[in-house]
């Protein structure tokens, strides 16, 4: 009875191994590619223009898409578009430039907040720096804030003021059209004018997205389906499954079942 558990056991432990030492088969859904521009785009981003609503699955966290053409890489992020300058893989970071921004000759014109909501596993990163505007404003503000001369037109005024908190008496509600708050590179403002530093563009660092955790911690890359809308883990031996790679579950279970069996005899 003993050699009978023994063996089974040492049986089992075989199928395991060996079916977790097949990964001879690299991610071949989860291609790296480079856009015409020369921006590598790896896991977790992947290429937008590439996709195929035909086969609507893809490999890359939601929201990761970019949209290459000949010369700009582009994310979206709450319907507004972004040019992807960099992507660092080694530190999670990237850099993007605001679209609807750039090349007003130096003349900063933002139109709208970004909004980074939850769905998306990114963050301000720590090189940024905030740029408050607030255009068309009929009284002048606090001396801390600067004019915008390129924006003043018949009696009104556009002021910024650079900082993470408005001062409280920068009471610019009923004074101003409208506040729009810009991230900008640390870096970008000490080189230049509010204008290139728009154009240098600001930083995000990403993290795991939260329904990718099992499926990477098992080795995989995580996807999507678009037309079930389920999560999908791509397996290193070329399977596809639900949120992990890690079929043991069941044959772990089985495992100790015997094992304890085996100390029971
Ligand atoms: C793109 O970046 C990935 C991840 O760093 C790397 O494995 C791959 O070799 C790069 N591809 C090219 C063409 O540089
Ligand atoms: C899209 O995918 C379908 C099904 O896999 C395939 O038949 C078709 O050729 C693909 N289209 C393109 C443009 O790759
Ligand atoms: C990608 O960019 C091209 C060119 O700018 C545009 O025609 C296309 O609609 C974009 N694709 C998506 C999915 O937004
Ligand atoms: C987007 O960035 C690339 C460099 O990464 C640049 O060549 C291109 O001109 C940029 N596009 C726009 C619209 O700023
Ligand atoms: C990430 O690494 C790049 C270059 O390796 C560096 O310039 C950048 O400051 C780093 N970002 C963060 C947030 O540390
Ligand atoms: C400021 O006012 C000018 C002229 O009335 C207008 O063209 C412009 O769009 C306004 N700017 C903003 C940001 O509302
Ligand atoms: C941008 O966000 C600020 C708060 O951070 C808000 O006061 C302002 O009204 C917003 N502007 C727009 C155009 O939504
Ligand atoms: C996924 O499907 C939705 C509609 O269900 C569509 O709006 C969206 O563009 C699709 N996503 C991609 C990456 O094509």
């Amino acid at each position: 009875m003993q050699l009978f558990f023994i063996s089974l056991l040492l049986l089992l432990l075989f199928v395991i191994n060996s079916s977790r030492a097949d990964n001879t088969t690299p991610f071949g859904y989860c291609p790296s590619s480079v856009c015409d521009n020369g921006l590598n785009i790896s896991y977790p981003f992947w290429r937008f223009d590439n996709y195929n609503s035909t086969s609507p699955q893809y490999c890359g966290y939601p929201g990761f898409g970019i949209n290459c053409s000949q010369s700009d890489s582009i994310l979206y992020i709450s319907d507004d578009s972004f040019n992807v300058t960099k992507i660092n893989y080694n530190n999670l970071s990237l850099t993007l430039v605001d679209i609807d921004a750039v090349d007003h000759r130096g003349c900063p014109r933002v139109h709208h907040n970004l909004t980074l909501n939850d769905d998306l596993p990114f963050e301000y990163s720590k090189l940024d720096l905030y740029l408050n505007f607030y255009y068309n404003c009929t009284v002048s503000l606090p001396g801390y804030a600067d004019r915008l001369d390129c924006l003043t037109t018949s009696g009104k005024s556009s002021y910024f003021y650079v900082g993470d908190y408005e001062p409280e008496d920068l009471k610019w509600y009923g004074i101003c059209e409208k506040k729009v708050v810009v991230p900008v590179k640390d870096a970008g403002l000490i080189r230049g004018s509010v204008g290139a530093a728009i154009g240098e563009g600001f930083v995000l660092d990403w993290q795991i997205a939260k329904e990718c955790g099992k499926c990477e911690a098992s080795q995989g890359r995580c996807g999507y389906d678009n037309s079930t809308h389920e999560s999908l883990c791509f397996c290193n031996d070329g399977t596809i499954k639900f949120d992990t790679c890690n079929q043991g579950n069941f044959f772990q279970e089985f495992n100790l079942l015997i094992f304890f069996s085996f100390l029971y005899y």
